[in-house]
């Protein structure tokens, strides 16, 4: 368990080595970005057309899907919101084969459709679906497979469609905004996420993206409390809309994605050089093949090699103001509320027991990761005696 951060403030120079806290997956809003912003949003103002499905979000839809490669992009409120649509207009009964290494928010979405989770372990060296396990739950009473892509890294989609033997595949994939991985298959659909904490921000927002247009026609549908047309319910619905100030955040940003993820492709490349000489720290790869957003830099630690364990190690770095988190933790299958549902994962626990993430979204990547980096080095170095001082 973490305790208060406060008695760890500044361990090694009795202040925080950071004045401004620096968080996992701060919102990146370049100065520019804020200009664009404002100038999009002049045009929503002159427009008088703040939300159902304006200009803006149709515009927004079009572009991300052509980023992904999609026909289609149904622009929604919030990735969650956008993953119940889906699992209610893909049709599915009774179990959905999912990762508990995830955002409770996928776990909610199977619930709230009234579907079992049936939590699947992870490959401990991508965090993807493992597709040994996936084999080991398929079942006739098994009607999709959710994956999730995590930390900017893509399912092993191929490997998915070919278990899934006809059944749909749809990818939670809130975390991997412009991701790219060659493949044979495509997921059936997939949702990304728009929240303020990552890569790409509308605030809050997310968006669906498919190639089959009866179910992009069906979830315009149902995004909009299930209208086909002024007074004409074609379905049930709900109200999933993005407004356009939103969509606005979303295309004044897109001109800046190259960039930033060329910078934080470049603060990854600076942490792995860092960290290559403290022993104990075993950075997530990128699998090989795929073009990352990078927006996540995470790691396991091990404890009899590094010195001390994962909960200590954030202890002391929250106390630096440097606001790594334990992401995810603990698995979703350990949750009270999805007890019925707990399966042992023991790669699962292995990870979330001593996974940790990094800031990325660095003012100024080459000094701050050269300072994160000696901290966790001082912590290698002096394990015994942090250990000791916490236990006082
Ligand atoms: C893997 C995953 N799925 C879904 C969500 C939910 O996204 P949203 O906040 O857009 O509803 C999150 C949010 O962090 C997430 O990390």
């Amino acid at each position: 368990m973490i305790k208060s951060t406060s008695p760890c403030l500044g361990i090694f120079t009795n202040k925080p080595a950071f004045t401004v806290p620096l968080h996992v997956g701060i919102s990146l809003v370049e100065p520019e970005l804020k200009l664009a912003f404002m100038q999009k949003l002049e045009t929503v103002f002159e427009d008088n057309y703040f939300t159902n499905n304006g200009p803006l979000v149709q515009k927004l839809e079009d572009e991300v899907a052509v980023i992904h490669g999609y026909k289609y992009g149904i622009a929604v409120c919030n990735a969650t919101v956008g993953l119940l649509l889906v699992l209610k207009v893909s049709d599915l009964k009774n179990e959905v084969i999912l990762p508990s290494f995830t955002s409770p928010a996928t776990v909610h979405a199977v619930l709230w459709q009234g579907l079992k989770p049936v939590f699947c372990d992870i490959d401990p060296k991508n965090l993807m679906l493992s597709s040994k396990d996936v084999e080991r739950l398929l079942n006739p009473e098994v009607s999709a497979i959710l994956g999730v892509d995590i930390f900017g890294n893509l399912s092993p989609i191929d490997e998915l469609v070919t278990l899934a033997q006809g059944r749909p595949v749809i990818i939670d994939a809130a975390h991997s905004f412009a991701c790219k991985k060659e493949s044979k298959h495509k997921p059936a659909i997939e949702v990304l996420s728009f929240h303020a904490t990552k890569i790409f921000s509308t605030f809050e927002g997310g968006m669906i993206l498919t190639d089959d247009e009866d179910v992009m026609r069906e979830l315009r549908y149902m995004r909009n409390y299930g209208f086909q047309d002024y007074d004409d319910i074609k379905t049930l619905g709900i109200n999933a809309k993005l407004n356009e100030v939103s969509a606005a955040m979303g295309l004044a940003s897109l001109d800046f994605m190259e960039e930033r993820i060329e910078k934080l492709r470049r603060t990854r490349e600076l942490y792995i050089e860092y960290l290559s000489p403290i022993e104990g720290l075993h950075v997530i790869d990128i699998n090989q093949g795929t073009t990352s957003n990078y927006h996540y830099f995470s790691f396991l630690v091990d404890k009899d090699k590094f010195g001390i364990d994962r909960n200590l190690l954030l202890k002391v770095l929250r106390g630096e103001n440097i606001m790594a988190k334990r992401y995810f933790y603990p698995g979703c299958h350990k949750m009270k509320l999805h007890k019925p549902f707990y399966r042992d994962l023991p790669n699962t626990d292995l990870v979330s027991e001593k996974v940790i993430c990094l800031p990325t979204g660095l003012p100024y990547p080459e000094m701050d990761v050269a300072k994160i980096c000696k901290i966790l080095q001082l912590c290698s170095e002096h394990g015994r005696k942090i250990s000791e001082w916490d236990r006082v």
